[in-house]
């Protein structure tokens, strides 16, 4: 069922702001690093970036109390093999969207790469093509039954461990040339701190990739569970109703990554459709990429219940091509310096 889900991918819009410190208009992505970078590097010389970094130290502890409350809602023991094994089969947005950010990352042979929260591994095998056999492409993940799968890409420059982004202790710093997160941040409890990490282990002139939904677009299915689970019966499972997948706007995720002493962040959005033969379809694909997370907090009975009105919710989606839902992506690219 899940393998012949009619799957269309558009890139309808794509634009690139570059967000801190601009100078002049950008040509692409390369120069527009190259510009942000060289002033946030000539800031950092000139001890300029300590008024920013206080308004913005503000900003994260504010944002890091409102994620507390989060820790407790996301659960890693959802997940099951079979989750893990319909993910590697159903994931195709995911990764197109990363094949997208790995573009802008300019990976070049020899590298070394980090893929952070690498669930199944697809997107990190297409790195290990990138960076050849002089370079070396790691993936970690917190779920092993992901990682297992992972583990049986089996390429000699690719490897993978049971991890999490918010302690990359393993790592020596200024280990990596390219670390990224393709649709992980927004799980993340502590997201300033993982990107504290990742800012530890890139070189000096390593560069962070980031991709995932956007908070000032939630994505459909995210506002269809909120209205769906608002309901009376829903109300004893704070899951219901709370903001389980974290997803940054695009001034929080620029805030973050200044936060983490990043520099040139260069943000983006593109936006896809997302195409499911029907909202069965649709939920599979929800359950496989929340690892469980979507409705899987509720009781079975419950759980039964919120699957036919999402359901219903999603047949309102139908075209003729199948249930269509658009999402809206957010990204940046910055750099260690
Ligand atoms: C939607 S999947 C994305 C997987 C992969 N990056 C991709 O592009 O297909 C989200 C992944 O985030 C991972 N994740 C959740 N919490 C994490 C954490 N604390 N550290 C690292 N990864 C985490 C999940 O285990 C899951 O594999």
């Amino acid at each position: 069922m899940q393998s012949s889900i009619a799957y269309r991918y558009l890139y309808i819009l794509t634009s690139s702001t570059l967000s801190v410190l601009p100078t002049k208009p950008s040509k692409g992505p390369r120069s527009a690093i190259g510009n942000a970078s060289r002033r946030c590097f000539q800031n950092k010389v000139n001890n300029k970036s300590s008024f920013l970094t206080l308004k913005l130290s503000k900003q994260s502890n504010n944002r890091t109390q409102r994620l507390i409350g989060n820790m407790a809602m996301i659960s890693l023991g959802l997940d099951t093999k079979e989750l893990a094994h319909q993910y590697e089969a159903v994931s195709e947005a995911q990764y197109q969207a990363g094949l997208s950010l790995l573009k802008k990352l300019e990976i070049t042979a020899g590298q070394r790469v980090l893929d952070v929260g690498a669930g199944t591994g697809r997107l990190a095998s297409y790195a290990a093509s990138l960076v050849g056999q002089d370079g070396r492409v790691i993936g970690i993940d917190p779920l092993e039954d992901r990682i297992n799968v992972a583990r049986s890409k089996n390429q000699p420059n690719l490897s993978f461990d049971v991890g999490d982004a918010q302690d990359l202790s393993q790592f020596d710093s200024a280990s990596f040339d390219v670390a990224y997160l393709n649709c992980v941040l927004h799980w993340l409890p502590d997201q300033l701190g993982a990107l504290n990490q990742i800012a530890r282990v890139l070189k000096p002139g390593g560069r962070l990739g980031i991709l995932g939904g956007s908070g000032d677009r939630p994505p459909v299915f995210e506002t269809i569970k909120k209205h769906v689970l608002s309901h009376e019966r829903y109300r004893d499972y704070p899951e219901s109703t709370g903001n389980v997948a974290n997803f940054p706007t695009q001034h929080e995720l620029e805030s973050l990554l200044q936060a983490a002493g990043l520099c040139g962040t260069a943000s983006f959005t593109e936006r896809s459709i997302i195409t499911m033969q029907d909202a069965e379809s649709m939920l599979g694909w929800l359950d496989a990429s929340t690892f469980g997370n979507y409705v899987g907090h509720l009781p079975k009975n419950l759980c039964d219940t919120a699957r036919n009105e999402l359901g219903k919710e999603f047949e309102q989606l139908r075209t003729d091509r199948g249930v269509e839902m658009e999402m809206v992506w957010l990204g940046a690219v910055a750099i260690q310096v």
